[in-house]
């Protein structure tokens, strides 16, 4: 079987198309930047509009296959920012119409687990999703996926696109920080926000900025950021793993991209005797390959999403769904 995936929850739109081999054949993207300011989602949506019908004529062409050859189409339902949402679910029914195909419309945030087992040896990880808007650790317990810790403002992403955009570094800015970082020579104090199992940096922006204005060097800033950022994250992870008394933490979304990150999460692990898996980059961003192998996990197991219920779903909690792959 030969599942395309359609994946545009925020500035990505990418197609993926994978077997239930678990043989990724493309996994294409055309991702909305922008030089200086951030992401306006009315103009990230008009960018999937311009590129879908080239990303998809690559993705087919990189898989060698003609679009008949297509067995599923599978398009991320949710969550995300409606602008975009649109587009790709806009773009999915038009396909799976077009070749009376059976449609699925797929959670993005569990997509990003899967992919992660389908791709490591993790079997039942506790996974920490650091993206864009997203920042939360997610694991599987009593049937669901549930969400044991999140941040209760900005996700860690954005906190790293706002900073890199006040220092006008562009957009996305966590790559730009992570270059200033290995610069930075002092470690400032910063405030340090964990409350249970969740975090916060709206407070630790603010204060960044205070700091910057104070006259701090901006290297030094990026530095300090990565480590108490990140140690805040790896505070909740290991809190869940010893909630869920799991052994294996999976690092997923665009930030899972920076190595420092990585390098201090292996630690941790280490300490505790568990192991922690890792993706190469291009299933870490938001992609297409995810949405379509989650695609052929839910098709598989009895699931279609009919053309009626295939309406976005910008607020879907990783909870709502059911899963019956497992
Ligand atoms: P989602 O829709 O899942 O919330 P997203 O649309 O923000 O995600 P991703 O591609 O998962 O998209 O993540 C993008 C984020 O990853 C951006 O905030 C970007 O700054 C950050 N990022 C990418 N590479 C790195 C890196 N090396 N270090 C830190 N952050 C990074
Ligand atoms: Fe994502």
């Amino acid at each position: 079987m030969i599942c395309l995936g359609i994946e545009t929850t925020a500035h990505t739109f990418g197609i993926g198309i994978v077997t239930d081999k678990k043989k990724v054949l493309a996994n294409i993207k055309d991702s909305y930047t922008t030089k200086k300011g951030g992401m306006i989602p009315v103009k990230a949506g008009e960018h999937h509009v311009e590129v879908c019908d080239k990303v998809l004529a690559q993705a087919l062409e990189k898989a060698n296959i003609k679009l008949k050859d297509v067995d599923l189409i599978s398009f991320s339902q949710g969550p995300g920012m409606g602008h975009c949402l649109r587009i790709g679910a806009f773009f999915a029914r038009s396909l799976a119409l077009k070749l009376k195909k059976p449609l699925i419309g797929i959670n993005h945030c569990i997509a990003h687990l899967s992919i992660g087992t389908m791709l490591t040896q993790a079997k039942d990880p506790v996974l920490l999703y650091v993206s864009g808007a997203n920042t939360q650790v997610i694991a599987y317990e009593g049937k669901k996926y549930r969400i044991f810790g999140e941040t209760l403002d900005i996700g860690i992403g954005n906190f790293l696109d706002s900073f890199a955009r006040y220092l006008e570094l562009g957009f996305p800015g966590g790559p730009k920080l992570s270059q200033l970082a290995e610069k930075g020579e002092k470690m400032i104090e910063l405030p340090y926000t964990v409350k249970g199992m969740d975090v916060s940096f709206g407070g630790l922006l603010t204060n960044l900025k205070q700091k910057h204005q104070q006259g701090i060097k901006k290297e030094d800033l990026a530095y300090s950021l990565q480590e108490t950022a990140f140690a805040m994250l790896l505070e909740v992870a290991e809190r869940a793993l010893a909630h869920c008394n799991k052994k294996e933490l999976l690092l997923g979304g665009g930030v899972a991209c920076n190595t420092r990150l990585q390098e201090m999460a292996k630690e941790m692990c280490k300490a505790r005797g568990a192991k922690c898996f890792t993706v190469a980059n291009e299933f870490n961003v938001d992609n297409g390959a995810m949405i379509a192998w989650q695609g052929i996990l839910q098709y598989s197991s009895g699931q279609e999403t009919k053309i009626k219920d295939s309406n976005i779903l910008p607020y879907e909690r990783t909870d709502q769904v059911k899963v019956t792959w497992i």
